[in-house]
């Protein structure tokens, strides 16, 4: 592992402004934003309109409490340019978010939007320790998903030398990796664990590769899989976190030295923590959704915009900016079974104490009568497989032992061989729902 501290010459003067400076910057900057919002996008006229607000009712940054929320489905609604506040022959990129079900939400970028977006990837690059002059392998999928394009950019911007391999090809990645020695991985922490896994099958030690620091976000993981990935290579496993509709990647970013959860990149993104029932802001320290606010975009300019990523707002330390706890769910990935909540994340720690088992599961739900069943899969490691009859079933009993002690749940696991789960390529897809749809 290395230390790569950034030096303070190095950072943005802004990551290192006094707390009244940057609320001044932030009041500024989400004035002009309300007021483009409320100008150019027919739907948020029409929401602040209902709501009997308008731009010239925020005097201070927590009259933004005043506004309406913005949802995934008023997106949807305006299918697909229908948020856009300028001419679309200003947007100059378009990116959507896959989205499980009906259409996809499209996000459009100006230039301007652009260099903002590489200005906060190549601050974020450099908070996880990257530095001009590092070749950074870009595994993050390249096309309408942000996450290769918003890496790319980003890194460009730093100085870095770039590798856009995209997704998959797991061998051919393994390769690239071994010839042209990048110092920096940018990938989804489930396709690493694969890649890691892919360079031991080619007889690649991963300690042994030229990979530094790995910048991993897109999905939840837990601190549990930071030790694996760390114990697994020489790398420092480092969060980003970030969604299309705010900007893509880059919105919030882990600091190497700290490692203690993601700096908000507060002076382009406004966070608030409400109560996801009654949509109240929570006082600061306290769990809820994250709700963001973009401040200098054009394009499409987002106002409270619900994330459905559930965290808490935690005080500055490496930079000025406040941070967000390290996001272990969202909303949409609960599972409440016999009236427990789940989050995937929580098995995966579970999983991951037991060495004799692989951090590659799945979370199948059904109900074959009346009510839910929970079964895990997870593989087992070679040793394990290899074992006997007797050592499999008390590694499967004993994490359905810890399933019940410290989440609540019965649950049956159901061990798979070395390899017999589908290895994700980039956001890993954790839960089966097989219950009848209602
Ligand atoms: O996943 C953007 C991204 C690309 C972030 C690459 C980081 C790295 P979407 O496809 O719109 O955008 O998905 C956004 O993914 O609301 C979270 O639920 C989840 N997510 C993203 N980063 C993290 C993270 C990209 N570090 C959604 N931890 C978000 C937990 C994350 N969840």
């Amino acid at each position: 592992m290395t230390s790569r501290k950034p030096d303070p010459s190095e950072l943005e003067p802004v990551e290192r402004a006094s707390r009244a400076d940057l609320q001044a910057l932030q009041l500024e900057r989400l004035r002009w934003s309300l007021n483009h919002a409320y100008e150019n996008v027919a739907h948020y006229r029409r929401a602040f309109d209902a709501a009997k607000v308008g731009p010239s009712d925020l005097k201070t940054l927590a009259d933004l409490a005043k506004f309406p929320f913005t949802a995934k489905k008023d997106l949807r609604d305006n299918y697909p340019f229908g948020m856009f506040a300028v001419p679309r022959e200003k947007v100059v990129r378009l990116h959507a978010s896959s989205g499980t079900t009906g259409k996809p939400t499209v996000v459009g970028y100006t230039a301007r939007d652009i260099d903002t977006w590489a200005t906060v990837m190549a601050r974020s690059i450099r908070a996880a320790g990257g530095r001009a002059g590092d070749i950074v392998h870009v595994s993050y999928g390249y096309g309408l998903f942000t996450g290769g394009l918003g890496a790319h950019y980003g890194a460009e911007k730093l100085g870095c030398t770039v590798i856009p391999i995209s997704g998959g090809m797991t061998e051919r990645q393994v390769q690239v990796i071994a010839d042209f020695r990048p110092d920096i991985i940018m990938v989804t922490p489930s396709y690493m664990l694969a890649i890691a896994e892919e360079m031991e099958r080619q007889g690649m030690d991963p300690k042994k590769a030229s990979l530094k620091i790995g910048i991993f976000g897109a999905e939840p993981w837990t601190p549990a899989m930071r030790d694996a990935i760390e114990a697994k290579t020489s790398l420092d496993a480092i969060d980003i976190y970030g969604l299309s509709e705010i900007i893509g990647p880059g919105v919030a970013q882990e600091c190497i030295e700290t490692k203690d959860g993601l700096t908000v990149w507060e002076d382009h993104f406004y966070p608030e923590i409400i109560d996801p029932e009654s949509g109240e802001v929570l006082p600061e320290g306290e769990k809820g959704e994250l709700v963001f606010t973009s401040l200098t975009k054009e394009a499409l300019p987002m106002v409270r915009y619900r994330t459905r990523d559930l965290t808490r707002l935690l005080p500055p330390t490496a930079r000025s900016m406040r941070r967000i706890e390290k996001i272990t769910g969202r909303s949409d990935d609960m599972l409440i079974i016999r009236g427990v909540n789940l989050f995937p994340t929580q098995v995966e720690e579970l999983i991951l104490r037991q060495p004799e088992l692989e951090p590659y599961y799945t979370l199948e739900v059904t109900r074959p009568a009346s009510l839910d069943e929970l079964t895990v899969h997870v593989e087992m490691g070679t040793a394990l497989a290899n074992g006997s009859q007797e050592s499999r079933h008390a590694a499967a009993r004993r994490l359905e032992h810890n399933i019940k002690a410290y989440i609540g749940i019965s649950a049956t696991v159901r061990l798979a061989l070395p390899m017999g789960l589908e290895r994700s390529v980039g956001k890993a897809k954790r839960i089966i729902d097989r219950r009848p749809k209602e």
